[in-house]
């Protein structure tokens, strides 16, 4: 099958990472994939926040456990590193842009070797003064929405077979 096609087909989400951190060139290539992804006129408005620091990473973790109605201990699952999205608040399709980043990197670090998840809560993270702050400190200018967090390490899980797809999610006309 088409490599492509096969990575598409065998990704899954990691729920479960070691804490060993994703060598900068992998990194380098994923978020390369998110910036490279199909957007709204051509204008490239999405940012990506590609966080290794440990403190900013356990800080994002702690906000978006805030509001994570499951309050899980650590809603990045341990990953080391949390690639955030965020779209300015002027585009109209900016959240549609921003989950074809989203998507083109969760799949490239599948094509790497690396495991991901998309976490969700990345709205409220940058609704909160703590997210502002951050954005702030950025020299980021202007309102942004947060689109979603894409956590990013070495799996600490056996990988599951994705679920049949369900019927009636395709016509054929
Ligand atoms: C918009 C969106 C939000 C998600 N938010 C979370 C989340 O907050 N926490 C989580 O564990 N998984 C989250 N996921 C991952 C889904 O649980 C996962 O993609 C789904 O169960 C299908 O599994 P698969 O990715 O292995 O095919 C999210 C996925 C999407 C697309």
């Amino acid at each position: 099958m088409n490599e492509v096609l096969q990575s598409i087909l065998s990704r899954r989400s990691c729920k479960k990472f070691k804490p060993d951190m994703v060598p900068q060139e992998l990194i380098d290539q994923i978020t390369e994939a998110g910036l490279y992804a199909p957007n709204f006129m051509g204008k490239q408005s999405p940012v990506i926040l590609a966080v290794t620091d440990k403190e900013t990473r356990d800080m994002l973790s702690r906000l978006n456990r805030k509001y994570d109605p499951f309050k899980r201990e650590d809603p990045f699952y341990g990953a080391p590193v949390v690639l955030v999205v965020i779209a300015p608040k002027e585009i109209p399709a900016r959240v549609y842009d921003g989950s074809l980043v989203m998507g083109n990197m969760l799949l490239a670090a599948h094509a790497l070797g690396i495991g991901s998840c998309w976490i969700h809560r990345a709205k409220e993270t940058f609704e909160d003064p703590e997210g502002k702050a951050l954005l702030a400190s950025l020299g980021l200018e202007g309102e942004f929405e947060g689109i979603g967090n894409c956590v990013l390490g070495y799996p600490d899980m056996e990988k599951k077979e994705a679920p049949p797809r369900r019927e009636n999610r395709l016509f054929k006309i």
